[in-house]
């Protein structure tokens, strides 16, 4: 018998033990070693190669393969992202009849605390911080005290829905409009309404939310959701934003050089 005809004949042994096992239904036997001294050596070959082939598999499949997973942990750069922490919530305002200190009808406690809420809206940015955010000092605008005027997404968002509460009470807080003056809100609150919608339309909420029955003879169920979600830890963010804030009407620097206090 020739060194192949017995590298043959030890794999045909292996396959018939394989059958067999199979039959036994004991898969994991089909490793089993073929006895003589040769085919042992074919065994060893054979995982060898095998092992290489795996090893180039992994390694071209690391260098290669552009998996979509990595898509999900996407980071964009923000001067306040390395001070700011996630964590899991699970609160929904499902239920319209609990209140939380920003909603219900005006009153002196929700009004402050959308006031306490902006105060922090602007900071001066270093020239670092908006070069390492892929934008260009040239235009931007300088406040007196030093670098440049500055806003966290989220505080636009913040201004937006504060500006559409005003709206929504508008008897209250803005009595005697005209009709241009209307014309004019709405026009700035569809803005708004745009900036809102990109917003959650770009960090979609995937929470599951379902619907119950509180009554046999409601007219339709309510919304519930238990789910949990990742939220920014805002503590966080709004001492980030206190320590770097300038004022809600900061000094800034025309194109001339001269200084003004501007309502942005
Ligand atoms: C609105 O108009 C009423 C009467 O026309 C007037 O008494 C009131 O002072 C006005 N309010 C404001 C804030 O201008
Ligand atoms: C809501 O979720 C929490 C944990 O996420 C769980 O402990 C609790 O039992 C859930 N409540 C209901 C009503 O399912």
């Amino acid at each position: 018998m020739s060194e192949n005809e017995k590298l043959l004949r030890s794999s045909d042994d292996t396959r018939s033990e394989q059958s067999n096992d199979c039959e036994d239904n004991d898969s994991f036997q089909t490793q089993r070693r073929p006895k003589g001294f040769l085919s042992r050596n074919a065994v060893t070959l054979g995982l060898a190669a095998s092992n290489i082939l795996l090893l180039v598999t992994l390694v071209l499949t690391i260098f290669f393969w552009k998996p979509s997973q990595i898509e999900r942990f996407v980071e964009t750069y923000s001067p306040a992202r390395e001070s700011i922490d996630f964590m899991l919530k699970n609160e929904h305002a499902t239920d319209h009849s609990v209140q939380s200190k920003y909603s219900g009808y005006p009153n002196d406690d929700n009004n402050k605390a959308w006031e306490d809420l902006i105060q922090p809206t602007f900071f001066g940015a270093t020239e670092q911080e908006i070069m390492q955010a892929g934008d260009t000092v040239d235009d931007s605008v300088k406040l007196e005290d030093g670098g440049y005027v500055a806003a966290l997404g989220v505080y636009h968002e913040v201004h937006c829905l504060r500006q559409l509460r005003l709206f929504l009470y508008s008897e209250h807080y803005y009595p005697n409009l005209t009709h241009d003056n209307i014309l004019y809100l709405q026009g700035h609150l569809d803005h708004c309404l745009e900036a809102l919608r990109m917003s959650v339309m770009c960090n979609a909420d995937l929470s599951l939310y379902t619907f119950r029955w509180k009554a046999a003879n409601d007219d339709r169920p309510y919304p519930k959701s238990n789910a949990s979600r990742k939220c920014v830890n805002w503590d966080g963010v709004e001492s980030w934003a206190m320590q770097r804030k300038v004022s809600l009407t900061p000094m800034l620097l025309r194109t001339t050089g001269e200084a003004d206090r501007i309502h942005l």
